[in-house]
Order: C-alpha cells, then structure tokens, then sequence
C-alpha cells in the first residue's frame, strides 16, 4: 500500500464566542476522517486554530472590559478545553494571530501584488462619528428603501427580501452607538478576482475537488460575474497591518477573511517547527510548494456557509502567490435540532461544555456518524432519535456482545479464546465487509459506515441468540461449545471496534485493553484471535436516560440567558457570503406554535392604584384588579415614562400566568404589556373604559 500524506484542515472558529453542537458536527466529521486515514496507514496531519482578528472580536473584548489579545486568549483556551473533551484529535491548534501568519500573510499579499493582483479605489462607506469606525453592514440598521420596514440591517431587509447598499437605508443608524451614521471616504485595497475566472472554472471542474452541489453554486456565481474582493479594513481593527501603505496613510489592515485562511498553513508551519529534529519531522514546503501539489494531499472541510471564501478567494490567493491550491474542499451541512434551527429559547442552542456536563460526547460523535454523508445536506439531531439510536445501537447491538460473552470465557476458562475458530466463513463475512467499511469512511460517507457495521453487529447477536451459550452453558459436555460461541463472539466484537475506532476513540480505546490487543488498525482485522487471553470486562458504556438529556436542554436555557450575546448562530442559507457575526448577535427568529401562544395568559386589569417604590428609580408599582378575588401586586420598569397618576384608573393588559417573581420590594405577580421603542420611549398599552376587567384575552 503507498503510503498517502496528507494534511486535513476544519474551518478556523471565530474567537468571540464558544463552540456549540453546530460547529461540532464539523470537527467530528474531520476528526473521524481523519482518523480512519490514520487507521488506513496513511501520513495524516490534521491542523486548526482560532480564527483571531475582525471587528466583532475587538468590540467582543471591548464588552468584556479586556484587550482583545485577552480576550483571543481566554476563548482559544475554552476552545481547546471543548474539543478535547469532544475527542478531536488535532495535530496542531494555533492562532491566527501569530508570527507564523503575519508572515504567510504578508508574503501572500506581496506576492498578488507584485504579479499586479491588487489595487486600489476610493470608497464610500458609513461611518459612526461616535465609535470612529467604519461600520460593517451587521451593524447598520434602518428603515428599508423598499417597503418602509423598520429595524431592517445593512445589507438585505428580512421583510421584503431587497437587498440593498447600507448606504441606501432610510434613517439609519449604528447599531453599536446608536448614532446617525456619516459618509466618509477611504482608499481600499482590492484582489482582483475576476483575473482568475478561467482558472477557477478549470480548478472547480476538475480532479473532482467539489462536491456536484458545490460546484454548480460556484456556477452560479461565474454566471453572475464575478467582483474584485475588498481585503483592506480601516483603523481601528484587530488583525495585521497591511504592509508597505504609503507613510501619509491612515492604518489599513487585513480584512479578517484575508489572513483567515492563511491560519491553515501558519498552524501547519508552527507544526513543522515544534516537531524539527524529530521522527515525525514536517516539511512545509513539501506540503505547499506549488511542484509539490501532487505529491501530497490537502483537503478542506468546511460548512456550507463559507463555500464562496474556501473554494473562490483561496484557491485563487494560492494560484496567484504560485502555492499549490487544495486537493479537496469538502462541504458540509448545518445542524438542525428536533427539525429546527437551533433555538435559544426551546434551549436547543446547545453549547459544547453544557452537553459535555450532562452526556458522554462519544453518543454525539456516534450519532453525528450515522447521519453524515458526502452530500452538502443540512443534518438533524433530534433528541428523542438520538437516545433511541445510541442505545439501541451501541448498548444494546454492540457493546452487548462482548458483555454476554466475556463472562464466561474469564470464569470459566481463564479468558482463553479457542486456538481454532469454530464459524470461520462468518468471520470472514464480517472481516470482508471492512474493505466496504473502509472506502465509505475514505468517502465520507460515515451513515453507510455506521449501518454496515451495525449489519455486523446484527449478525453477531443472531448468532449468539441461535447458540444460546447461557443455556449451554448448564448443560454438561458442552463446554468446548460454549468456549467456540464465545470465542467467535469477541472475536466479531474486536472486528468491529477497529471499525469504530475513528468514531468511538475512548470506549475502543477501554475495549482494547480488555481484549488485550496491541492496536485497532484497519489491517489489524486480519489476524483473528486465537489462543488469545482476554482481561476482565469492565462496562464500556452506559445507557441514554431520558433525564440528562432533559437536563441538558433545561441548562442550555439558562446558560444562554446569562450570556446571550456571547453566542453566534450563524445563518444557515446555503452558500451565503459569510461575514462574521456581530459581537451583539442578531436575534433570533423563532417561530412559536399556536400552542406555545395559547400558554400565555392575558386578562384586562383595572389599575386600582400605582406608586412610585421607595429606593428604585426605575419601578412602578401597581396595585390590578384582574377579576379575581385579591387584586394583584405588579412592579414595572417604566418609571421613566410615566408619573403614577397618568395610570392610575387606567385599563391596561396584565400577563397573568407569568410565575411570581421575588424582587427586593415585595413580589411581582405579573406583568403589563406595553409596545417599547428604544428612540421614543414606551408605552403602555390601555384599553378602551367600558372593557370588562377580568377578561381573557386571545
Ligand atoms: N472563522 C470562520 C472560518 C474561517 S476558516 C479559514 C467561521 N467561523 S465559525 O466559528 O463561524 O464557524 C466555524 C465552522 O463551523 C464553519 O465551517 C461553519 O460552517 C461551522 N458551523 C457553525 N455553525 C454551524 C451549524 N449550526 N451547523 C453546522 N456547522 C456550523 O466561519
Ligand atoms: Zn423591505
């Protein structure tokens, strides 16, 4: 077999928030391909880093009252702390902010450059006059020059579907100060994408580098007509300086998705460094040199969502600083939970460090496998599948068939396999259909690996069901019997943990040692266990209960009421021109059923009595009648919209069924609706007098 080397890379993630299931279908996808790779006997080397520089990670740092090296620091260590309990097996995990991709940046651009890829241009851009920065279209809102709606962003309203210039927004303003936003001028520098258009069609069509899904999306972009690419960010910025700028010019820096692919070949490099002298020495160039790129292979996995950065800019940055561009960009979907985008307040936005306090991460990394494919399609975790699946599957196929077995060859006959197997055209079946195993992992197709092994599985527990070793077991003379059913049994269950060593690393890793072998590679299947003496079983995994799933949503819904803003849930529209998502993360559009509305109780209140509360300056108290037999007790923030005796008699709406909340003044046993506008004010929504108090709303 020749040995392949080749160097694997997952989407950088972005420093300014935590990684969440989302992300984590990505590095588990990589992580188990990379893995069977590595189980295959080929040279893997598999890098990633933090993705450090860009706006929402300076105004991130700002929030949290650090420097924004702090802050890139703080997060890169809860970054490394997530994946490893995840089992991701980096190589290497870098920065994007370091030496190594200053260098490789610079060295980039100047080679564009000077092969006359870059130029510059004068734009117009709005301004915040009391942030001084030029504001990303994230962070500009207004109302839509289409159809008049309000609180629409930058770049497309919501309502209408227009996309649009920011500069076209009706009454804009900054999302980060609230100010009116200014027309300001400056020179930006731009790469001429454009110049490589045939190079890219050759590049996309050939060698099959692209999914089919991708490259006909990458169609759709050359139809469309491809535009020279803004690389240049004014100060303030957190990244590098561009190199070279006139003196008389203001500060420009590389636009984050400028250096952020160059990360893969600085974490690489910085590899190459740390393992000099030694037996697993890297050499770089022999990875990146342009003569190089059919000696060694590297492959890209992504999310749908960075298709445009990963398979236009890149390859055509690398083509035209005369690297060797990537064997492979390999697309995935985004992560759906219960048949929903992940959801705040359902608490299915579930962050890595939640689901690792409540479940093992091998039922994830199992589950995930059975769902990826090759294919660019979003996957869905639904909770309830996913209890169901990995306990029957793992549990109750797997792992069962070294517990019913393992018992009575370490009683019984001193953990002692048969030196002669007694069903060899079954454990031929079974080695064999790990070549099927094998080429679904190399093509990422991990649900067809998953079922074939399962089929396995299937046929081990026929065969124990059929010969019953526990009834034998009482019989007399049959020992030899026992011992060959047995023997056959862990037999099968070694061939498949080598088959589910890429996905399950710890619980294969606990059944090595009990089957006391040296290691689960793919080739290892081939020689079966015969006159093998096996170790004591110890329970490799546990059941899913129903609970610490439930638990698992409860904390995620009071996790991310505390850090709300520190989440990003990207958006998942296929192949959209990412931008990094703001520090203050967009809300998100959830849609409630009927059912969820119906929970929310209203009844129209009579205002008995309103009061100023000594000691709070914000609060309102109110005394409601609703039509029951007490009136209710209400405090509400709106003191500085309101005397008391402008409501006072008033009728207004009150939130009956909201729990009873204990506040420093007393207990608030509702709350009144009003309609807020952050500019105006607010206010509270009354009712005609000859409304009837008491009265349900619905
Ligand atoms: N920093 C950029 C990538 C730079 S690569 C040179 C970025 N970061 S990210 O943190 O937003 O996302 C990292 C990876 O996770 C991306 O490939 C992205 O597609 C993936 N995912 C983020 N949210 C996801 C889901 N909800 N579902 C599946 N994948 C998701 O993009
Ligand atoms: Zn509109």
């Amino acid at each position: 077999m020749k040995v392949r080397e080749i160097l694997v890379t997952s989407a950088l993630p972005y420093a300014n928030g935590d990684i969440h299931l989302g992300h984590l279908v990505e590095y588990i996808q990589t992580d188990i391909w990379v893995r069977s790779m590595k189980a295959q006997g080929h040279k893997v080397t598999y890098v990633c880093a933090d993705d450090a520089h860009g706006t929402a990670i300076m105004l991130k740092a700002e929030d949290n009252g650090v420097t924004p090296e702090q802050q890139i620091a703080n997060v890169q260590a809860a970054h490394e702390a997530d994946f490893a309990k995840f089992l991701i097996n980096f190589d290497n995990y870098h920065s994007t902010h370091s030496e190594e991709n200053r260098e490789f940046s610079e060295l980039i651009y100047r080679r564009l450059r000077d092969a006359g890829h870059i130029s510059t241009r004068d734009v117009e851009q709005l301004f915040d006059p009391e942030k001084q920065l030029f504001l990303a279209d994230r962070f500009v809102k207004g109302t839509c020059p289409e159809c008049g709606a309000a609180d629409q962003y930058g770049d497309n309203c919501e309502v209408c579907g227009t996309t649009y210039d920011a500069t076209e927004l009706k009454d804009p303003h900054s999302t980060l100060s609230n100010a009116t936003p200014i027309l300001k001028t400056s020179k930006h520098y731009f790469f001429d994408l454009p110049e490589f258009e045939q190079f890219l069609k050759d590049w996309t069509r050939s060698d099959n580098r692209l999914q089919t899904s991708v490259a006909n999306k990458l169609q759709e972009w050359f139809d469309a007509g491809l535009t020279s690419w803004d690389i240049s960010r004014d100060a303030p910025y957190f990244g590098f300086q561009i190199p070279d700028t006139p003196s008389d010019e203001p500060d420009k820096y590389f636009y984050v998705w400028l250096d952020a692919p160059v990360g893969y070949m600085a974490s690489f490099k910085n590899l190459c460094d740390k393992r000099a002298g030694t037996d697993d020495a890297l050499d770089f160039d022999h990875y990146w040199a342009q003569e190089n790129e059919h000696k060694t292979e590297v492959y890209h996995f992504i999310g749908k969502d960075i298709v445009y950065f990963h398979a236009l800019f890149w390859p055509a940055m690398l083509a035209g600083s005369e690297l060797r561009t990537p064997t492979g960009v390999f697309a995935h979907g985004f992560l759906m939970v219960n048949g929903e985008k992940m959801s705040k307040s359902r608490g299915t936005f579930i962050k890595a460090d939640t689901y690792a306090e409540h479940l093992h991460p091998e039922y994830l990394r199992y589950y995930f496998a059975s769902k990826l494919s090759d294919k660019v399609e979003d996957i869905n975790l639904d909770l309830e599948d996913f209890m169901q699946k990995v306990n029957s599957d793992l549990v109750g196929k797997v792992v069962n068939i070294a517990s019913r077995s393992a018992g009575f060859l370490v009683k019984k006959y001193d953990g002692m396999l048969t030196e002669v197997c007694a069903e060899p055209s079954l454990l031929e079946d079974i080695t064999k259909t790990g070549d099927e195993i094998a080429a679904a992992y190399e093509n990422r197709e991990f649900s067809r690996a998953m079922r074939l092994i399962m089929q396995c599985a299937d046929k081990a527990n026929e065969y124990i069901d059929e010969k019953k070793p526990w009834a034998l077991a009482k019989v007399e003379g049959s020992e030899q019997e026992v011992q060959d059913v047995c023997s056959v049994a862990i037999n099968i269950f070694r061939q498949l943990m080598v088959y589910l060593a890429p996905v399950l690393p710890e619980l294969t890793e606990n059944a090595r040692e009990f089957l006391n072998i040296e290691n689960l590679s793919f080739a290892s299947r081939n020689e079966w266990l015969l006159g093998h003496k096996i170790n004591k079983f110890k329970p490799l995994m546990q059941r899913i209960e129903e609970k610490d799933i439930a638990a698992m949503v409860d904390a995620s819904k009071a996790s991310l009421t505390q850090t709300e803003t520190s989440i990003t849930n990207k958006d998942s529209k296929l192949f959209e021109k990412n931008e990094p998502a703001a520090a203050t993360d967009a809300e998100q559009t959830d849609y409630i059923g009927i059912d969820d509305f119906a929970k929310v109780e209203m009844k129209v209140a009579h205002v008995l009595a309103c009061n100023h509360v000594e000691g709070a300056d914000k609060l309102l108290q109110f005394t409601l009648d609703v039509g029951e037999d007490k009136p209710r007790n209400v405090f509400s923030g709106i003191r500085k919209f309101y005397e008391p005796e402008q409501l006072q008699g008033k009728k207004v709406i009150c939130v009956t069924n909201l729990a009873p909340r204990k506040m420093k003044f007393g207990i608030s046993e509702g709350m009144i609706l009003s309609a807020g506008d952050p500019k105006t004010g607010l206010t509270v929504i009354t009712l005609a007098d000859d409304v009837k108090i008491g009265t349900t709303l619905a």
